[in-house]
């Protein structure tokens, strides 16, 4: 359904990377990665130590029941929280040690995000819903976000709902507007957390084929939780979570 993406929105490169051209090809590197949620009365143990490796323009879903952690990995690796123990490198960059506002800045370049419940603004238009990345700090200026957004939205089958509000659009539509927002600033890492559990079966099959794009024809690394095998099927790899812990031992090596 999506008209082919042009070379202007081709993913950015990752950023440098600190060590060496081993890094330069891993997106994601986890080596027992915990978190834990304290709240007044109870320790909850998110994450029990977790070894993850992703490749650059690698795809992975992450699957596993209610509660198993996937949203806090998602968290973690989009950069989101910094509340970790053991080590997260994303691009070679450890996260938790980025300062807030460094924190910000890599978020806003390297990484975008859809999540499932779409997380559009109600009061902004869906063309800037999707300029929003842009007034965070970018190198690029006004005319050609705006033309970016255009033509993101465009590629999105929604060409003519720059204007309008995301209520007036269907979940689909939103989903689609989302991904266009996520894609403003050519992040090198696309981070989805279940971006069809709101859907229709059809209409998740729509959002899938718009995320295949992007994946194949810039190498964009994926990194999606899902429920929905068919929506799995579409990654290089599937890791499930069991309760804090990573059940497949592949998960920590690397794809053929
Ligand atoms: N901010 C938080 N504070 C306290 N507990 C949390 C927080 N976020 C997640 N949890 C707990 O961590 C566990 C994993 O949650 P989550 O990552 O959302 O699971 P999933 O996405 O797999 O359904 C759950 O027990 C959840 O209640
Ligand atoms: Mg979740």
């Amino acid at each position: 359904m999506t008209s082919p993406l042009p070379p202007a929105v081709r993913p950015a490169r990752a950023a440098s990377v600190s060590d060496g051209a081993t890094a330069a090809r891993s997106a994601i590197r986890a080596k027992g990665l915990t978190r834990r949620f304290q709240s007044e009365d109870r320790v909850v143990e998110a994450l029990r130590g977790i070894d993850l490796d992703v490749r650059v323009g690698e795809a992975v879903a992450v699957m596993g029941r209610s509660g198993a952690g996937k949203s806090t990995l998602l968290n973690l690796i989009g950069a989101l929280d910094r509340g970790y123990g053991g080590e997260l490198q994303v691009f070679g960059q450890e996260v938790r040690l980025l300062p807030d506002r460094a924190l910000a800045r890599f978020r806003n370049r390297q990484i975008g995000f859809v999540f499932q419940a779409f997380n559009l603004l109600p009061n902004l238009s869906v063309g800037d819903n999707i300029l929003l990345p842009g007034s965070f700090g970018t190198d690029l200026d006004d005319v050609e976000l705006r033309a970016r957004a255009r033509r993101l939205l465009g590629e999105m089958d929604l060409a003519d709902r720059f204007d309008q509000r995301p209520m007036q659009m269907s979940g689909g539509e939103r989903q689609r507007v989302a991904i266009a927002r996520a894609l403003l600033l050519e992040p090198p890492l696309l981070v989805c957390d279940e971006p069809t559990g709101s859907l229709d079966g059809h209409t998740a099959r729509q959002i899938l084929r718009v995320l295949q794009d992007i994946r194949t024809r810039f190498g964009t690394t994926l990194v999606l939780v899902t429920h929905d095998p068919s929506v799995a099927a579409m990654a290089d790899r599937v890791v499930t979570l069991d309760r804090g812990l990573l059940l497949d031992p592949a998960a920590t090596e690397a794809a053929p």
